[in-house]
């Protein structure tokens, strides 16, 4: 009889980053592990964490605590925690929880395979070497029914901004080799793939330090290039790094999609000089204007942080005119939240925990406004959408995205899903929109004939 096999939990935390290095950790365990979507079943438990504001961290913590009654009711469970928090503390985790078995950080995925097995025998582990090269792994297989997928073109950060950890839990920037990227996204669009997210820390300087020097650019023209390929988006980009060649793609390549994140942060000089961030408010709104001419169509998200180290009320009100100017479509915001080693932890002007929350809530009153005025000009307007599933609602209606990323709920036939289709969108919401289905052209003449 072949022994079943082995089941393989994981939690993740955090960015879209995380969600990809998830599924590489699955790959890699494959040949051992089976994925189980039941925590109580598995063998091999795994938290992939996230550093990037004290809270992310908090919740790691807590669900660690919450998991000592199932290490009790099995001991044979390993538990392990991986990514950025791992990176961290190292050590320190193992002290903090004694039912731990191994703690590996953000470059101990590519070793997991020998680090469980070795927990496995019950030696407590800590695997947080981090190392400048990324190993190149067999061709992922991609399932029939995936029409979606997640690819890291590079890892690390060299921006060294003074709120952000990613640089001390991530190591430097380290580009993948274009070729490896065309193959992997080829693969996947012959198994019937439809959109590619490409992720990195800081997609723009994608190509320093490789033997055949692509900039971003090309590497999005040979992807495009690839037929089949219907919709290719990437996150994150930094303002700073963003080329006139880059802003010059949107709208040429067909496949590239008309949305863009860039984070902003703030909108005061002093406090973007005070962050590293190497533009000024005026020099991201030339950007801004230069992108919206060369593609009228595009859609705008940011990050902002308020309450960093020595902001005034002045500064703050900055932030609110460059939204304004800018005219995000949508805006992920954060109160500032100090982290370990990184230089703002240690300005003296730390601001007040309750002028942080009132900021943040006039950000977003502002924002959602914003929102709102963005998703009323699309009313009438007929667009693509890919239907990602159901509404989250009414799990009678369908939900997609349009090109420019806005979610759109509509009603539909269940044949839809992972189908790009097109729809009317008839109302707009704070989060969302309303859409009606628009069937193709044949099925909707014959209706009219009906
Ligand atoms: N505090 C608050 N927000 C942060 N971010 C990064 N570091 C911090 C921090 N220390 C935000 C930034 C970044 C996003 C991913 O998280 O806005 O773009
Ligand atoms: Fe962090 Fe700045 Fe690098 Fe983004 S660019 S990951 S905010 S250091």
């Amino acid at each position: 009889m072949v022994e079943a096999q082995r089941k393989l939990y994981i939690r993740t935390f955090g960015c879209q980053m995380n969600v990809a290095d998830s599924e590489l950790m699955a790959q890699i365990l494959a040949p051992e592990y089976v994925l189980t979507p039941a925590s109580e079943d598995a063998d091999l438990y795994l938290i992939n964490t996230c550093a990037i504001r004290r809270k992310s961290e908090e919740k790691v913590k807590s669900l660690l605590g919450s998991l000592r009654p199932l290490k009790r009711r099995r001991p044979q469970l390993i538990l392990g925690v991986g990514g950025c928090v791992a990176q961290q503390e190292g050590e320190r985790l193992l002290a903090f929880a004694p039912h731990l078995n191994l703690v590996f950080g953000t470059q101990g995925i590519y070793r997991l395979p020998d680090l469980v097995r070795r927990a496995s025998t019950g030696e407590r582990l800590v695997d947080v070497a981090l190392k400048r090269e990324i190993p190149d792994l067999p061709q992922r297989h991609w399932s029939s029914d995936r029409f979606q997928a997640m690819v890291t073109i590079m890892r690390g950060c060299n921006n060294f901004c003074t709120f952000c950890v990613v640089p001390y839990v991530r190591g430097r920037e380290h580009s993948r080799e274009p070729q490896a990227i065309v193959n992997e996204v080829a693969a996947f669009i012959n198994a019937g793939g439809k959109e590619v997210t490409l992720l990195g820390q800081n997609v723009n300087s994608y190509g320093r330090g490789l033997s055949e020097p692509v900039t971003f650019t090309e590497l999005l023209q040979r992807l495009d290039d690839l037929p089949g390929l219907q919709r290719l988006r990437f996150a994150t980009s930094h303002p700073r790094d963003l080329s006139t060649e880059l802003i010059h793609a949107f709208g040429q390549l067909p496949a590239l999609c008309e949305h863009l994140h860039l984070p902003v942060q703030a909108g005061a000089d002093r406090i973007l000089k005070r962050m590293n961030r190497g533009y000024t408010a005026a020099e991201y709104l030339a950007k801004v204007a230069m992108l919206r001419q060369a593609c009228p169509d595009m859609a705008l998200s940011t990050d902002l942080i308020v309450g960093f180290p020595g902001e005034t009320e002045a500064d703050f009100n900055q932030t609110l005119d460059l939204m304004r100017a800018a005219g995000f479509d949508q805006a992920f915001s954060f109160k500032y939240s100090p982290r370990p080693q990184t230089r703002a932890a240690a300005f003296p002007d730390q601001v007040p925990e309750a002028a942080k929350t009132e900021r943040l809530m006039r950000l977003q009153a502002l924002q959602n406004e914003l929102t709102l005025n963005s998703h009323a000009r699309l009313v009438g307007q007929e667009r693509e959408v890919l239907v990602e599933g159901q509404s989250k609602r009414s799990p009678e209606e369908l939900s997609g995205r349009l090109r420019t990323n806005q979610v759109v709920n509509f009603s539909g036939p269940r044949e839809l899903l992972g189908c790009l289709t097109r729809v009317t969108i008839t109302e707009a919401h704070p989060h969302s929109l309303k859409g009606r289905w628009v069937p193709p052209a044949s099925t909707s003449s014959m209706q009219e004939e009906d």
